[in-house]
């Protein structure tokens, strides 16, 4: 595997406020990629930096294998998709007209517009105008446009943020299929089982710098605690280490049948997020 995107000692300043620090990562081609932070730790600003909108102020980033600052460049804009809040949709235009733009901008087949509705759950509404739509069909809108040109590279900036839990399920479905099919995804999110279910690997940011990254499992199993819960059948509960000097007392309880259940203690991202950056979910 290669990567796909590299990011070497990034630095962002705004002014007197230092937004990246010390910012070092990678993406492999292939994965989807969970970047996470609390509200403000520089995630968007990482973006803006990755596909050229933003210039940084010192460090290295490269995107497919091109120096970030490169990226919008017309030669280069149709490797890559990004959604972000800025949406930039012609609001009097409908839902299928500015996409017909869009692919008429990129060179797509009309009938890719169809397929990438679909995807977003929208073949019904796109005669509606872009005005009269909702913040969650907007939010689809701008999915099905990065999506129109088949990236090999996706940026998400919380792509489900204004989404009901059937419409991030759909999406979740189709950004899994996208990814099956080849498109590497860089993805932020503050729903923290959004990154579970999709993440092969994360990146927890804080303090201007990526302060933990691995694939979901392994954080899981080094920020557990090694117990085993016990609950028995008079409705009692045990904590035992997990460790060979408990086998001996469980066995005694399951012996005698007085098991009800038994299980260790998983920590989800969301307590390792806490954990790693002092800091509740916003
Ligand atoms: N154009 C700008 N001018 C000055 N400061 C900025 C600018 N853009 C971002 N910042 C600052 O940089 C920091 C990181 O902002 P950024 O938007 O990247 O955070 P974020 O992780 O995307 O947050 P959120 O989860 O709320 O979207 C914040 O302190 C923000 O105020
Ligand atoms: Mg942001």
């Amino acid at each position: 595997m290669s990567s796909i995107i590299e990011v070497t000692h990034l630095e962002k300043v705004f002014g007197d406020k230092r937004a990246l620090q010390d910012l070092n990562f990678q993406v492999e081609q292939g994965e989807t990629f969970g970047f996470l932070g609390p509200s403000g730790s520089g995630k968007t600003t990482t973006i803006k930096i990755l596909t050229g909108q933003l210039r940084k102020t010192s460090g290295e980033a490269k995107v497919l294998g091109l120096p970030a600052e490169q990226l919008n460049k017309p030669e280069y804009r149709k490797r890559f998709g990004v959604v972000t809040d800025n949406s930039g949709l012609y609001q009097r235009l409908s839902i299928f007209d500015n996409l017909k733009l869009y692919a008429q901008l990129y060179d797509v087949p009309l009938n890719r517009i169809e397929e990438v509705l679909e995807m977003v759950n929208l073949r019904n509404e796109q005669k509606t105008q872009v005005v009269k739509l909702s913040k969650g069909m907007t939010q689809r809108v701008i999915l099905a446009r990065a999506l129109l040109h088949k990236p090999e590279l996706l940026f998400l900036d919380e792509p489900t943020s204004a989404l009901d839990p059937v419409n991030s399920k759909h999406i979740h479905t189709g950004l899994k299929e996208l990814n099956k099919l080849g498109t590497t995804i860089f993805l932020t999110t503050h729903d923290m089982s959004e990154a579970d279910y999709l993440c092969n690997r994360v990146a927890f940011l804080h303090k201007g710098k990526v302060q933990l990254l691995d694939t979901p499992s392994q954080l899981k199993k080094q920020f557990r605690e090694e117990l085993i819960q016990v609950e028995l059948r008079d409705g009692s509960q045990l904590e035992l280490p997990l460790a060979p000097a408990s086998a001996a007392e469980l066995q005694g309880y399951l012996a005698a049948d007085q098991v009800e259940t038994i299980y260790t203690k998983e920590p989800t991202l969301g307590d390792i997020f806490v954990e790693v950056t002092g800091r509740e979910l916003i």
